[in-house]
């Protein structure tokens, strides 16, 4: 993943980039660092861990210079060391990079046997020594950086400044996105919109495979022949403004406190709540002439897309196959012409989704994505785009990103209902009416937070947690799991409740609190079965229902929470809001950090 930037100003460099990488702070936090070019030569300083001490060191030893380039670190190859932390220099250039080089380790043993010695045991370095070889040898720095791009296999992003050419940066895109900021006598670039945003907001985005020459006054692109070519500048809407956590702890408190308004507007985006119909812009497919569909995600936004399977199928009959995008980019999946796909992201920019998406354009497909960053690689090469108006999302777990793409699957499944004559308009106005209610009943579930507190305080002495569900609710234990595991480092699984007894109730005793998502419906009872059966052995039921199943559920359940009574086709956006609260406030009281949990990273542009 990381993050990369650079600059070109009138004002020291230095500031701006760490700014920036601020900004980029949520494509990974293991170091960070800048390189500037001080009278001419390469300066760099670097630190292990978040930008914070980066700032620290920048402050005890300040980096003069007007051109520079910066980086925030997700590391793949080496350690997490300020040694291994980008950029990665020699005496003629230094080198910002993002993704991997595959073939560095047969790059870097031509160069050692070409008396190179490397310092670090990063991929990166690889390509700072190629093009440093190029140099040597005369090249100027263009035709080197040219050069080593030739010679280098993988998905990434390079940004290059070299000594001796203070107003000269090279950068080059290739699986990993990278955009050109034009300011007034300053140029910048950067991973993404949003890092340059406070610099400019006229931006260029590099197409695949393209590389670009930078100074001062513009940009000269190249495409991936190395032939001239031009690039659109458009006016990113993207704001400048710094993202604030207002008066909450932390980002993630935050974001689930939008909720409702995120539900809101983005329901307001694909539904008249006037008239209950569902209002789609144009697709890239007819959904009635499509004989099947497959969806593609990862993380959080893969478990939407399995509730939208259970959607699509159950109003539109359309047979879905929903996949990790990481599996279904290597399975060589069997694809029918006139085919169509649904990707889904926050990011927009996910590696292996990218991956996906290619594949699934070059076999033949349409290609519509649910993304919520308008101005991603995903939005702008997919067939079709539908936004999920979640605004930034910075905690890393997903939250309000994830409810807003069920609130758009729901919005689709209808209208895929609809257009293949599934659904009538009363189902339509019904259904429609069910998820115009869903903000309403967010905003009374964010209110039984205390509630929801006492029950993370039973969750945090846990060492395994179990979720459970049914149905679409399913994918929503999956998410209560995955929510816990990665902000709160408990082990927890999520399971479909009728499974438990193939394996997981080997794992139940009075140590491990199984937690129920079982709203009323025609999935109760069959769950409530399966959840004695984990009572009767010892395990302690903790459920999440409804005002009509709570009798029920209380004769064996340690604890009941009853949350707002809605239709049960909204029931999987409603009961996603607890179980992330409920790993929220788990993870606050072990005290980790919620918002940047160890490991992880927001936007994971490596495979
Ligand atoms: C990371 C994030 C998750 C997110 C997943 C997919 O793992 O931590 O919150 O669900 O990536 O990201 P995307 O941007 O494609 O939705």
């Amino acid at each position: 993943m990381c993050g990369i930037v650079g600059v070109i100003g009138k004002a020291p460099a230095a500031p701006l980039l760490l700014e920036a990488l601020r900004r980029l702070e949520y494509r990974g936090y293991d170091s960070a660092g800048i390189a500037t070019l001080v009278d001419g030569h390469i300066e760099r300083r670097r630190a292990e861990g978040k930008l914070g001490n980066l700032a620290g060191v920048l402050e005890r030893d300040a980096l003069p210079g007007t051109t520079g380039i910066g980086h925030t670190r997700w590391a793949t190859h080496g350690a997490p060391t300020e040694r291994n932390a980008h950029p990665h220099s020699t005496a003629r250039v230094s080198v910002v990079h993002n993704g991997i080089i595959e073939n560095h380790a047969e790059l870097r043993a031509e160069l050692e046997a070409k008396g190179a010695v490397f310092e670090t045991e990063t991929d990166t370095e690889t390509f700072v020594r190629l093009v440093d070889d190029f140099l040597r040898q005369g090249h100027e720095p263009q035709a080197a950086f040219a050069a080593a791009l030739r010679r280098v296999h993988g998905a990434f992003a390079l940004a290059a400044i070299f000594s001796g050419h203070p107003r000269l940066l090279l950068a080059a895109r290739q699986g990993a996105p990278l955009a050109v900021g034009f300011g007034e006598g300053e140029m910048f670039v950067g991973s993404d919109a949003l890092a340059l945003a406070p610099l400019t907001r006229r931006i260029a985005y590099l197409k695949e495979g393209d590389w670009v020459a930078v100074d001062g006054e513009g940009a000269r692109f190249f495409d991936a022949a190395h032939q001239p070519a031009e690039r659109r500048v458009t006016v990113t809407a993207v704001s400048g403004a710094a993202v604030g956590k207002g008066n909450y702890r932390h980002f993630m408190e935050k974001e689930l406190h939008e909720h409702p308004a995120v539900l809101g507007d983005t329901l307001r985006q694909y539904l008249d709540p006037k008239t209950l119909e569902v209002r789609l812009p144009r697709l890239p497919f007819d959904p009635a002439r499509i004989g099947r569909l497959t969806i593609s995600a990862c993380g959080s936004a893969f478990l939407a897309g399995m509730v939208g399977r259970y959607w699509i199928e159950q109003l539109a009959r359309l047979p879905v196959d929903a996949d990790v995008a990481s599996e279904f980019r290597y399975r060589n999946p069997p694809l029918a012409d006139g085919g169509a796909a649904i990707l889904i992201s926050q990011s927009g920019e996910t590696a292996d989704n990218m991956a996906a998406l290619r594949l699934l354009r070059e076999a033949g497909q349409r290609v519509l994505s649910v993304v919520n960053v308008p101005e991603s690689s995903m939005a702008r090469e997919s067939d079709g785009a539908l936004l999920t108006v979640a605004g930034p999302e910075i905690g890393v777990a997903s939250t309000k990103a994830f409810t807003a793409q069920l609130a758009v699957l729901a919005c689709l499944a209808i209208g895929f209902g609809r257009a293949r004559r599934e659904l009538s308009t009363l189902d339509e106005g019904r259904l429609a009416q069910t998820l115009l209610e869903v903000p309403s009943h967010a905003a009374a579930i964010l209110e039984q937070d205390a509630q929801i507190r006492e029950l993370a305080m039973e969750v945090a002495k846990a060492r395994d947690v179990l979720f459970l569900g049914r149905g679409a609710m399913y994918p929503i234990a999956l998410e209560g799991a995955l929510k816990l595991k990665e902000i709160s480092y408990i082990h927890a699984e999520g399971y479909a409740a009728g499974e438990m007894k193939h394996g997981p109730i080997a794992l139940i005793d009075s140590d491990v609190p199984v937690i129920a998502l079982c709203p009323s419906g025609p999935l109760f009872e069959k769950t409530a079965s399966n959840l004695q059966e984990a009572a009767a052995r010892g395990g302690r039921v903790m459920a999440f229902t409804d005002a009509e199943g709570e009798a029920a559920l209380r004769r064996f359940a340690e604890r009941v929470i009853v949350l707002p009574r809605i239709g049960e086709f909204a029931t999987p956006i409603l009961y996603a809001i607890p179980v992330q609260l409920l790993a929220y406030h788990v993870a606050v009281l072990k005290g980790t950090d919620v918002d940047q949990p160890r490991n992880l990273a927001k936007s994971v542009t490596v495979e």
